[in-house]
C-alpha cells in the first residue's frame, strides 16, 4: 500500500472514530460560504485538527471543521472551509480532503468558491456554473506515484463536471429564479490576485472566472471516480476588467450577500437528486 494511502486511512479512522456516518454528497464551501453549514441536520462535527494529517486552513472566512449530518434529508459531508495551494500546501495535500470524502463513501462532490469574473456577463454578485476547468496554471495532484487504491494513472478528462449534475442545478435555479450562469473557471496558485495581462490572457483562453482552488480537487475527485458539480460565487470583477482594487474583505461580504441565494440553490440541488 503506497505511503500516501496510508495516510488517508489513518484520516478515515479519526473520523471514524467520532461516527460511522456515511455521506452520500460531499460538498466544500468556499470564502464566505461557510453559512451553509447551519442548515445540515447535524450528526457529527469534527475540526480538521481532530482529524489525522488533515491540512489546516489559515485563511480567514474558513473555519475549518466537517459537519456531516443530514441535509434537505440527504446524508452530506460539509466542508466549512478549504486549504489552497498558496498557503504553502502541494496540490497533493490540497486534495487530501477530496479523497478523505470518497473513503467516508461520498458519490457525489459539489465544489463552491468565491471568483473573479471575467465574462462581460458577469457582475459582482453572480452565480455561476461551473461547466469546464483550466487548471494549467497549477501542478496536477496525480503527479508522482499514481494511488492506485484511488483510480487510474491517466485519466479522461472529458467530463470533470457532469453535465447530467449540472443540467439538474441549472433547472433549480430557473425554478428558484435564480440567475445562474454558466462558464469555464481557471484557477490560479495566487495569493495575489491576477494583473490586467494575466487576466486577458485567460479570458483570450475562454476562461470566464478565476479563482485559487477547485480544479485541483474536482480532478481528485474524477480521479476516485465521484461525479462533481462545481458553483463559483463571482465576488468582484477581475483586475483589469472592474478598475477598483480587491480586497479579500470585499471577496467575502459580497459572498456573504448572495448567500441567501446559494443557499437556496444548493439546498434544491441537493433535494433533488435521485437516489
Ligand atoms: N481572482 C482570483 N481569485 C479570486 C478573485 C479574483 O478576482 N475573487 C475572489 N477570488
Amino acid at each position: 500500500m503506497s505511503q500516501y494511502y496510508s495516510k488517508l486511512e489513518a484520516a478515515l479512522k479519526s473520523v471514524r472514530e467520532v461516527t460511522d456516518f456515511v455521506p452520500r454528497v460531499a460538498v466544500v464551501l468556499g470564502s464566505g460560504l461557510g453559512a451553509l453549514a447551519d442548515e445540515v441536520d447535524d450528526v457529527a462535527v469534527i475540526p480538521y485538527r481532530n482529524i489525522e494529517g488533515f491540512p489546516l486552513s489559515t485563511v480567514e472566512g474558513h473555519k475549518g471543521r466537517l459537519v456531516l449530518g443530514y441535509l434537505m434529508g440527504t446524508p452530506v459531508a460539509v466542508m466549512q472551509g478549504r486549504v489552497h495551494m498558496y498557503e504553502g500546501y502541494s496540490s497533493k495535500e490540497v486534495v487530501m480532503p477530496t479523497r478523505l470524502m470518497h473513503l467516508l463513501g461520498a458519490k457525489i462532490l459539489l465544489l463552491t468558491n468565491a471568483a473573479g469574473g471575467l465574462d462581460p456577463d458577469f457582475s459582482g454578485g453572480s452565480l455561476m456554473l461551473i461547466r469546464d476547468h483550466i487548471s494549467s496554471f497549477v501542478p496536477s495532484p496525480l503527479i508522482g506515484e499514481n494511488v492506485d487504491e484511488l483510480g487510474t494513472r491517466f485519466l479522461d478528462m472529458s467530463d470533470v463536471y457532469s453535465p447530467y449534475l449540472g443540467d439538474i442545478m441549472l433547472k433549480c435555479a430557473e425554478d428558484l429564479h435564480i440567475d445562474l450562469k454558466e462558464g469555464i473557471y481557471c484557477q490560479f496558485r495566487g495569493p495575489q490576485y491576477e494583473t490586467p495581462a494575466e487576466t486577458r490572457l485567460i479570458r483570450m483562453l475562454g476562461a470566464s472566472a478565476v479563482g485559487m482552488s477547485t480544479a485541483v480537487e474536482a480532478i481528485a475527485a474524477r480521479h476516485c471516480g465521484m461525479e462533481v458539480a462545481g458553483v463559483t460565487c463571482i465576488t468582484n470583477m477581475a483586475c483589469g476588467i472592474s478598475n477598483t482594487k480587491l480586497t479579500h474583505e470585499e471577496v467575502q461580504e459580497v459572498a456573504a450577500r448572495v448567500s441567501h441565494d446559494f443557499k437556496s440553490l444548493v439546498k434544491e440541488f441537493i433535494s433533488r437528486l435521485e437516489e
